[in-house]
């Protein structure tokens, strides 16, 4: 049940294990640096607090890649701050500190440094107007001038329709009183098919809504929990949150989601000039957001806006270092945006994407390399960001530091490691080539750690997971016998070398 300091929130099913790549620091530069938007650097002694932590594995992650950082994180849940703290503590990190504090109690500590990033992602949709007030007031007191917010939150007009399916289904788990949530999530669920299934008014009109019902069949307990059935849940405008964040006199200042900068991969030309004519920023993007339909945001907001000249963009740029995270055979030129499919030009993209399979490389370098191929730095630059944005491609940190961060981030890594040999919860590994985390399958984090270990990989996880008394699935079956077993481990752990993902986790360092 929830206890009295939960304030309506969900706190008898604990959150998932998220990690999630845009709260990076190294991230959220480059995001700001396209926009021309000045950022924390994120090889500088910063602070950073991430409100809401949840099972704080996202700022363990971010602890263990950036020991130059000094990390607070927040949730007033106190088992998930126990096991947050114990794997911390695990893995021996001492520049994160865990707090399980409310966001009013937040507020008022006063043994809090000024931060330069605060985060908080999944939170301010899910909690009252009074405790919005004091995030914005913790932000007001904290952040340092110049520093920045990362938000995200359920968007309007995005979940306009699909309002009265959260409040159908809330409504039926509250009808159901003192039973246990996951009992009252299923009864709603079931109920709320029922009517779907009759083809009622509401779903008739608004199709996307059954569809949207159908997903959430799939989706885990503990996610639904959280996401629908607060007490609290508002999708903003984001004009609204601007509004609401001026207060602690912050300024909208881009999308941590990267592929918003870049209007020619997610709106049509008359889309473009229409929003083109369209000022200040904050209203275009409101505008955007009626053209997309968007039903969710990872906004940055900036306290005291500085525009970086356009020289210093470049000369950033082409110092920093850029890694494939993805394999190159796994990388399409086909991709999906909003628009629908777009086809990257092979002729920029795919030296691009060859030049970085090979080794991380910095703009500049890139630029050296594929000038022969007749490539211009603006093309090379474009290809860079444009496949960051789609998450292909990674920024790397400065070398200065790599040898403590290699150090840390390996420690870390070993502790989740050991962990995958029983579990599954844990699937993030921390890079500390670029500050940031990789989500790898449980299988593979187990090859990787065979690796490491110089053991032979099949014949490790093999055992690890007899061990376990665990077998591996096929079409949605546990397989059926141990040989079985250890022939869909040999076909992974072909696949697994035959595209590549070994290398790019080399590259990344990963062990
Ligand atoms: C949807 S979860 C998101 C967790 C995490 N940020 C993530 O994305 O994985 C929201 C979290 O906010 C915490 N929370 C809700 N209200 C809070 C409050 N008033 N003070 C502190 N934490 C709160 C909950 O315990 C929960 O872990």
């Amino acid at each position: 049940m929830a206890g009295s300091w939960s304030d309506g929130y969900i706190s008898d099913i604990n959150y998932t294990f998220g990690f999630y790549h845009e709260m990076t620091p190294a991230h959220l530069a480059q995001a700001a640096l396209i926009r021309r938007v000045r950022a924390p650097a994120p090889d500088g002694m910063l602070n950073y607090c991430e409100l809401g932590c949840g099972q704080g594995y996202g700022t363990n992650v971010l602890a263990a890649a950036n020991p130059h950082i000094s990390f607070v994180a927040n949730d007033f849940n106190p088992s998930q701050i126990a096991g947050a703290r114990a794997l911390a503590a695990e893995a021996d990190l001492s520049n994160v500190r865990f707090l399980d504090d409310s966001f009013a109690q937040m507020v008022e500590r006063t043994d809090l440094p000024e931060f330069d990033i605060i985060s908080l992602h999944g939170i301010y949709s899910w909690i009252s107007a009074e405790n919005r007030a004091h995030i914005v007031e913790f932000i007001r007191r904290r952040l340092k001038v110049g520093g920045i917010v990362y938000i995200s939150y359920n968007a309007m007009p995005g979940w306009a329709a699909a309002m009265p399916l959260r409040r159908l289904l809330t409504d039926e788990a509250a009808h159901l009183g003192n039973a246990p949530i996951v009992e009252r999530i299923d009864q709603a669920m079931t109920l709320t098919n029922e009517l779907a299934e009759m083809g009622v008014g509401y779903f008739n009109v608004n199709p996307s809504v059954g569809e949207r019902l159908k997903r959430l069949g799939g989706q885990s307990r503990s996610y639904l929990a959280h996401e629908y059935f607060n007490q609290d849940w508002t999708p903003f405008y984001v004009t609204d949150v601007a509004k609401e964040l001026s207060a602690a006199k912050l300024d909208w200042a881009c999308s941590a989601n990267m592929i918003d900068s870049f209007p020619a991969l997610t709106l049509k030309s008359e889309q473009q000039q229409f929003l083109a004519k369209i000022n200040p920023p904050i209203r275009r993007e409101m505008l955007r957001d009626i053209i997309l339909n968007q039903q969710f945001r990872r906004d940055i907001f900036v306290k005291g806006s500085q525009e970086i000249p356009t020289a210093e963009v470049d000369r950033i740029w082409g110092a920093t270092v850029y890694t494939l995270a993805s394999p190159r055979q796994k990388i399409s030129l086909r991709v999906q945006t909003p628009l629908g499919q777009v086809e990257l030009q092979p002729t920029v993209y795919q030296p691009v994407i060859d030049a970085l399979s090979q080794a991380p490389a910095s703009g500049s370098q890139l630029h050296a390399q594929l000038a022969g191929s007749g490539l211009q730095l603006a093309h090379v630059a474009q290809a860079v960001n444009v496949l960051n944005a789609l998450g292909f491609v990674q920024p790397a940190l400065p070398a200065h530091g790599i040898e403590a961060r290699r150090v840390q981030a390996h420690r870390f890594n070993d502790v989740i490691m050991r962990r995958a040999l029983h579990s599954g919860d844990l699937v993030v590994l921390a890079s500390p080539l670029t500050g940031s985390g990789l989500s790898v399958d449980r299988i593979i984090i187990l090859f990787l750690f065979a690796i490491k270990e110089q053991q032979e990989p099949v014949q490790f996880v093999f055992q690890a997971l007899e061990k376990a008394n665990q077998r591996l699935m096929r079409d949605g079956k546990p397989v059926a016998s141990a040989e079985e077993n250890r022939q869909e481990l040999v076909t992974l752990y072909q696949s697994f070398i035959e595209l590549g993902h070994l290398d790019v986790y080399r590259h990344l360092q990963l062990i």
